[in-house]
């Protein structure tokens, strides 16, 4: 009887469906779901209370939000195993990065009340399919980063809801449908990167609304459309990388909101318009055919930060009036046909860091008010008809990295202030006239090309007995030849050397040396100027005498000295009972190994050392400020770090990294970043101290090593594994980076960020709040930029976690303005960082 009864009900349930249409659209959902295959081994009954999906009241799914961090499957899911028919009331569909692979669905197109589609950086293939124009509430639709084919549906036009458009780094092929002028509301359009052919519609011009558009890198054809100058929101244009011919329309100089133009590599021809383009910050016209002069009018591009012009043919003078330009960071003009001399307006261009005029016909010497420009870093004037001297104001220039004066007709002597350089920057003065002495103090460059000039043979050869690049005379002859110096780094230990046995007021201690040697001990210690003794240091610490002592780490203490010359440093010194234990022991004579050859303006020089059995420690470069650690936890100071200032600390930390990382001739791993070991000068530039852990990376071997490191961090890796990588530096880097800006340890934050309710999280909120909220729209954005990084170092995979490389690249790319407030960006968004950017 009962079962009778409850087969009746059945009945009733199927004739009359609309009676329970919500509770059979729940389960035609929960079919779905297990039959995709997506989320085996999990109660599918359960989905309403999982974080990645969210019901309405009817328990009918209506948002579907999965990343990288909250979706992790063994066999890649396919995206058309899902029956999106059975979803009529998704509103919202999120799957970016899960390495979803399979098509796109003519059953999507069932999804109706769908407002955003983003499915970008999977692993899609085959064609947009034709439904997805029945989606007409898209208001978002993002299927960038995939391998999708085919030309893009005309039907895309009926969408005119969508607000953002982003089709980019696919393999489209055929044109730009005319329909897409009909996306009336559209905002943002990127089409960029793939092969998209045919000439740019002039329907473009109708899209009112729109702020940003790209389709660079693909293989468009034809003149820029006449109608692109009735885009009077737009910000951003980048059609660089195509094959666009023509001239630069005039009417590009309405667009007077322009901030970004790229028009690089094409084959568009002059006269560039001025117009009106005040906004403009960034204009990248090179590798075209632009000919002509520079017009002074130039000048008038008054916000240009970017100015790139080089490979056209350009002619005539650099215009005087480039010196108005006064927001410029980079001026490339290189590989045109200028003549006339280098302005001595530039010394107005106060923010300067890159000059590139190389290739051209420039005259005249140097001007001097160059040489104010302190903030550049790079100088390239190679290849011109440049000549005069070189002034010694050259050393004012302390950010360089590159100066590159070869083939010109540069003459007479090379001024020794240029030995003040740091030891990392190239410099190529190959091919000129120089004569004279070569200073001495260049030794300490390691990149120095001084080839075809006119030094005597005597002049070549004592610098090389200088430095240590040894006397036969066969590679004497070669040297004056083609001397292209590459000096090794253990140079520095032979001119140590040689200063040492000169210096009479060393002497002395030369012969204590030997006392000492005698005993069976190495004793040495070594100085910068020679001038430091070992009795001056007994002497200035009254032998280490506790009211010395600024600091306590594992491996011993650290001393302030005060040196008789009023020079401070600071000494590193093993405990006395713990330089028995032999581990210790190599310790320490690991840390003297690294320091003495790792020389880099963000890592703590090492002017000597002393290794005896009654006396072992090391003398450093002296940091006013002490360690990181400490300035983040005085409240005093940690407010006297503005965020620029944190920006360079982080930025410091990782140039020293980069540079053990790969600038070394083997990688060498420090293996115990923490905020302790990051020290601090009086200007709150970053040192990386410390080296004591780090062993140089050999490939042959297994870099299988006992754990070392500081709790808090250290990669999660190494409790499983003991193989150490680069990438557990770049953990180390991203805690403390996270630390730098939040003004403490970010170790709760780590465990719960891939968690979504951290995600939610806005990014004000884990700032350190003793400061203000970034006010300059620059700190915003490396705020921004740097917790940005520092997540994905912190990835758990190593694998997925940048190189140094990665990050000192993404520190030199400019980057787009941000589109939402800075107080309105959560942690969510940072992770998905191209809905910050504007591109
Ligand atoms: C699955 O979840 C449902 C609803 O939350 C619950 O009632 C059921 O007991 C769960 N089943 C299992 C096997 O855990
Ligand atoms: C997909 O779902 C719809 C609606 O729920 C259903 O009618 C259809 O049979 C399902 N298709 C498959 C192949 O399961
Ligand atoms: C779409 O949403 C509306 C209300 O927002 C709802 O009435 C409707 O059933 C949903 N589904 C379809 C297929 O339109
Ligand atoms: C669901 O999606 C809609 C549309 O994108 C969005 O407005 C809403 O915030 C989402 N809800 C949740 C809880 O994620
Ligand atoms: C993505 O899937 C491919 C196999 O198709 C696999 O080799 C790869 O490791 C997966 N990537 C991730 C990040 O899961
Ligand atoms: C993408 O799919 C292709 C073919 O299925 C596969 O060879 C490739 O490894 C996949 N790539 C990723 C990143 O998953
Ligand atoms: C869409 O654009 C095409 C070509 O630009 C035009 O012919 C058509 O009338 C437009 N359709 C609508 C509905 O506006
Ligand atoms: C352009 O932007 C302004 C201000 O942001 C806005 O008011 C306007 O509606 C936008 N569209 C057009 C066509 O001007
Ligand atoms: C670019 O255009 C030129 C002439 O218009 C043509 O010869 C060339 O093949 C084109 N290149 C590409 C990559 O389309
Ligand atoms: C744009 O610029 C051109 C050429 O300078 C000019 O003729 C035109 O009136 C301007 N205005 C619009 C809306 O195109
Ligand atoms: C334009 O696109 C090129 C190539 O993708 C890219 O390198 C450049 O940074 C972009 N420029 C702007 C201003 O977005
Ligand atoms: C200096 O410039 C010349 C010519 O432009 C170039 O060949 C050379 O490689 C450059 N030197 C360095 C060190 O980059």
């Amino acid at each position: 009887m009962a079962s009778a009864f409850s087969t009746s009900v059945l009945i009733v349930l199927v004739i009359l469906p609309g009676a329970s249409n919500s509770s059979s659209a729940v389960d035609e959902e929960e079919k779905a779901l297990l039959q995709s295959h997506w989320w085996s081994g999990k109660n599918i009954s359960s989905r309403c209370e999982w974080h990645v999906i969210v019901c309405n009241d009817a328990g009918s799914i209506t948002n579907i939000s999965l990343s990288s961090f909250h979706y992790q499957s063994s066999s890649p899911p396919q995206f058309q195993a899902m029956n999106w028919t059975a979803f009529p009331n998704l509103v919202n569909l999120y799957l970016s990065q899960i390495n979803l692979s399979g098509i796109i669905p003519e059953n999507i197109g069932a999804l109706t009340n769908l407002t955003r589609l983003e499915i970008s950086k999977n692993n899609l293939t085959g064609q947009l399919p034709r439904s997805i124009s029945n989606l007409i509430h898209l208001v978002m639709l993002d299927v960038s980063h995939n391998g999708l084919s085919g030309s893009i549906p005309s039907s895309l036009g009926n969408l005119k809801n969508l607000l953002n458009l982003e089709l980019s780094l696919n393999k489209l092929s055929g044109s730009i449908p005319s329909t897409l002028g009909n996306l009336s509301s559209l905002n943002n359009l990127q089409l960029s990167y793939n092969s998209l052919t045919g000439e740019i519609p002039k329907e473009i011009g109708q899209l009112n609304n729109l702020v940003s558009l790209y389709v660079d890198g693909n293989m468009l054809s034809g003149p820029i459309p006449l109608e692109i100058g009735k885009l009077k929101n737009l910000t951003v244009l980048n059609l660089s990388y195509n094959n666009l011919t023509g001239l630069v329309l005039p009417t590009l100089g309405n667009l007077t909101n322009l901030k970004h133009l790229d028009l690089k590599r094409n084959h568009l021809q002059a006269p560039f318009p001025i117009g009106n383009l005040k906004n403009l910050e960034y204009l990248d016209v090179s590798y075209n055919k632009l000919t002509g002069p520079i017009l002074s009018n130039f000048a008038s591009l008054s916000s240009l930060i970017s100015l790139f012009l080089s490979y056209n043919q350009i002619n005539g003078f650099i215009p005087q009036e480039i010196g108005n330009l006064k927001c410029l960071t980079d001026l490339y003009l290189s590989n045109n046909n200028l003549k006339g001399t280098v302005p001595s307006t530039l010394q107005k261009l106060t923010n300067l860091e890159y000059l590139d005029l190389s290739v051209n016909n420039l005259q005249g010497s140097i001007p001097l008010s160059l040489y104010d420009l302190t903030p550049l870093r790079i100088l390239d004037l190679s290849l011109n008809q440049i000549s005069g001297t070189l002034n010694p104001k050259i050393e004012n220039l302390k950010c360089l990295s590159n100066i590159n004066l070869s083939n010109n007709k540069i003459f007479g002597r090379i001024p020794s202030e240029i030995g003040n350089f740091s030891w990392s920057v190239r410099i190529d003065f190959s091919h000129n006239m120089l004569s004279g002495e070569i200073p001495s103090n260049l030794c300490n460059q390691s990149y120095l090309y001084l080839s075809y000039n006119k030094f005597s043979e005597k002049a070549v050869s004592e610098f090389n007995s200088f430095c240590g690049l040894n006397g036969s005379s066969s590679r004497t002859n070669s040297a004056k030849r083609s001397m292209e110096i590459f000096i090794p780094i253990t140079s520095f230990f032979v001119i140590l050397m040689a200063a040492w046995f000169v210096s009479p007021c060393v002497a002395k201690k030369k012969e204590s040396e030997e006392r000492r040697v005698k005993k069976g001990d190495v004793f040495s210690i070594w100085n910068y100027d020679g001038k430091i003794a070992y009795e001056d240091i007994i002497e200035a610490t009254e032998d280490f005498d506790i009211k010395y002592c600024i600091g306590t780490g594992a491996y011993g203490s650290v001393y302030r000295a005060q040196l008789p010359s009023g020079k401070i440093i600071a000494l590193k010194r093993l405990h006395q009972l713990e330089s028995l234990e032999p581990s210790l022991d190599r310790h320490f004579q690991n840390e003297v190994k690294m320091l003495t050859s790792v020389r880099h303006r963000n890592i703590v020089k090492l002017y000597g050392f002393c290794l005896h059995n009654s006396c072992k420690f090391l003398v450093c470069e002296y940091m006013e400020k002490g360690s990181l650690l400490q300035v983040l936890s005085n409240a005093e100071e940690a407010k006297e770090m503005s965020w620029s200032k944190r920006v360079n600390i982080i930025k410091g930390i990782a140039n020293a990294l980069f540079y053990m990382h790969h600038d070394c001739a083997s990688t060498i791993l420090h293996r115990d970043i923490s905020s302790s070991n990051i020290l601090l000068n009086s200007e709150l530039e970053a040192f990386v101290s410390d080296f004591g852990t780090a062993r140089i990376l050999d490939t042959n071997s297994s870099n299988q090593t006992l754990l070392v490191g500081t709790i808090g961090y250290v990669a999660p890796e190494l409790a499983y594994t003991l193989s150490v990588t680069e990438k557990c530096d770049i953990y180390s880097f991203g805690v403390v980076t996270l630390e730098t800006i939040m003004g403490r340890h970010p170790g709760e934050f780590i465990s719960s960020w891939q968690n979504s309710c951290v995600q939610n999280l806005l990014l004000k909120d884990i700032l350190d709040s003793r400061l203000p909220l970034p006010s300059f729209r620059k700190d915003a954005k490396d705020v921004l930029l740097v917790v940005t990084l520092a997540l994905s170092c912190l990835h758990t995979d190593p694998r997925c976690r940048p190189s140094m490389k990665d990050v000192v690249k993404e520190f030199l790319v400019s980057k787009p303005p941000l589109m939402l407030p800075f107080k309105d960006i959560s942690i969510q968004q940072l992770m998905n960082q191209e809905s910050i950017f504007q591109k």
